[in-house]
């Protein structure tokens, strides 16, 4: 139950490029594909209980759209930014504005990389952050966030 009482939902937001997971750079982000990430997510939602939506957006603006509709329809929200993560105060603000369970993932481990993907603008304003592991990224902020939802 989320802390209203009804179902509990997560809203997993896709940035930019990453719709061509599999094609894109596979030495650093692997081979699988977006749908691929899509459907563990979709068994992990069957295995916790939860309604889980994804979603690919590539601009600010429609990612910020979506923070704000998960906001408030009560849902946690699971965002991987993209390169959007280094310099987007427009998404920090629409983050910092929403007080629901809120975790940054990363399928590559952004602080081995360049020293521009080092510096993230929106972790002070979420939860956690999980970088590093694939699309076990997602899989490990789902379980973050639904976990606060219990609480
Ligand atoms: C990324 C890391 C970002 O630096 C990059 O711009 C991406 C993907 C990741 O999942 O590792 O598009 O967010």
């Amino acid at each position: 139950m989320s802390a209203a009482g009804g179902r509990r939902t997560v809203v997993v937001i896709h940035g930019p490029n990453l719709n061509l997971l599999g094609k894109r750079e596979p030495a650093t982000y692997g081979s699988a594909t977006l749908q691929d990430i899509d459907t563990v997510i979709r068994a992990l939602a069957k295995e916790l209980d939860c309604d889980i939506s994804t979603s690919q957006h590539s601009s600010e603006g429609d990612i910020i759209d979506a923070i704000h509709a998960a906001a408030v329809a009560g849902s946690a929200i699971v965002i991987n930014p993209g390169a959007y993560t280094h310099y987007s105060y427009a998404i920090r603000d629409a983050l910092a504005a929403v007080d629901v369970p809120k975790v940054e993932v990363h399928l590559s481990n952004v602080h081995a990389r360049e020293e521009f993907r080092r510096v993230s603008v929106l972790a002070p304003v979420v939860h956690g952050v999980v970088a590093g592991f694939g699309a076990n990224s997602y899989l490990l902020g789902i379980r973050a966030v639904v976990a606060m939802l219990d609480k």
